[in-house]
């Protein structure tokens, strides 16, 4: 899959953060770009030469969304980058809806959206990419986010699931599962930095100095993913890392 032009993509999440930047991305490459999210997605005028965008309003965590949608579109690249942020805070100060809101949001939209893909099917040489974090790759977790580490890990457990059962099936989809590491300047990113920040006694500036990695940005992540939609699907690997330097592959 070279070309993205005449490829309808779908992005769940477009409305602000990483989201918005993969959208941009794909809508700059000449994709037919289905946008969604619960408020609209704005995007600057587009010239001639980029691709289409529609947006749709819809919450990914209901079922109904994921089916009506897939129905409508059947997109070739199907980006899943919906989460909700969540609440930073050490495990005594959670209660249990807190600690499993993104187990609510985030693992609920991917086993619905995988589902679904499953269940269409989605048309042989689909792609899909789920957004999980680098946080699902950490030892510890991330111990002030609550369940949050636990649920990345899971969706990309989900994806796992699917990619059996589309080989299995002999459907030709391939998934891929993507962890990106700290965006300090996105609606997940900046609480989870100011909050590790405070914990360790730096300013947010220093602390982001100490990481071992450029940090990531919405644009970069946009770069990134289109990269990854353009690549053979030979050479496409189960799980990548993304930060400010681009992808990494887990091994
Ligand atoms: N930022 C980071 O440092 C970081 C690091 C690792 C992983 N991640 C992951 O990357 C993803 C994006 O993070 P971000 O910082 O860019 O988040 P963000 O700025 O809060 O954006 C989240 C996007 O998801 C959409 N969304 C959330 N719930 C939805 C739902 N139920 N239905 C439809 N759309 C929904 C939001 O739109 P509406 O509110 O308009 O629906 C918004 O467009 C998340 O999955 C996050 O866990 C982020």
């Amino acid at each position: 899959m070279t070309n993205l032009s005449e490829k309808t993509t779908m992005v769940v999440g477009a409305s602000r953060g990483l989201g918005h930047g993969i959208a941009t991305a794909f809508a700059d490459a000449g994709a037919r770009l289905v946008a969604v999210s619960r408020t609209a997605a704005a995007f600057p005028a587009r010239n001639n030469t980029s691709g289409s965008i529609q947006v749709e309003l819809a919450d990914a965590g209901e079922a109904t969304a994921a089916a009506s949608l897939l129905d409508r579109y059947a997109p070739e690249v199907l980006i899943l980058v919906a989460g909700a942020p969540p609440y930073m805070r050490p495990l005594q100060e959670q209660t249990w809806e807190t600690f499993s809101l993104n187990w609510e949001s985030d693992v609920r939209i991917t086993f619905h959206w995988l589902r679904e893909v499953l269940l269409k099917p989605l048309p042989p040489n689909s792609r899909v990419v789920v957004i999980s974090s680098g946080a699902a790759l950490n030892p510890n977790g991330s111990p002030l986010s609550g369940g949050y580490a636990g649920a990345k890990a899971t969706q990309r457990f989900i994806t796992g699931y699917a990619q059996d059962e589309a080989m299995r099936a002999q459907l030709g989809i391939r998934f891929a599962t993507v962890l990106p590491q700290f965006a300090p300047l996105t609606d997940v990113g900046r609480p989870a930095v100011q909050a590790y920040a405070a914990r360790t006694g730096l300013s947010v500036e220093d602390f982001l100095r100490t990481q071992q990695f450029p940090m990531l940005t919405a644009e970069i992540a946009g770069t990134a993913l289109v990269k990854l939609a353009q690549m053979d699907a030979e050479s496409l690997h189960p799980a990548y890392v993304l930060n400010g330097a681009g992808l990494h592959q887990v091994t």
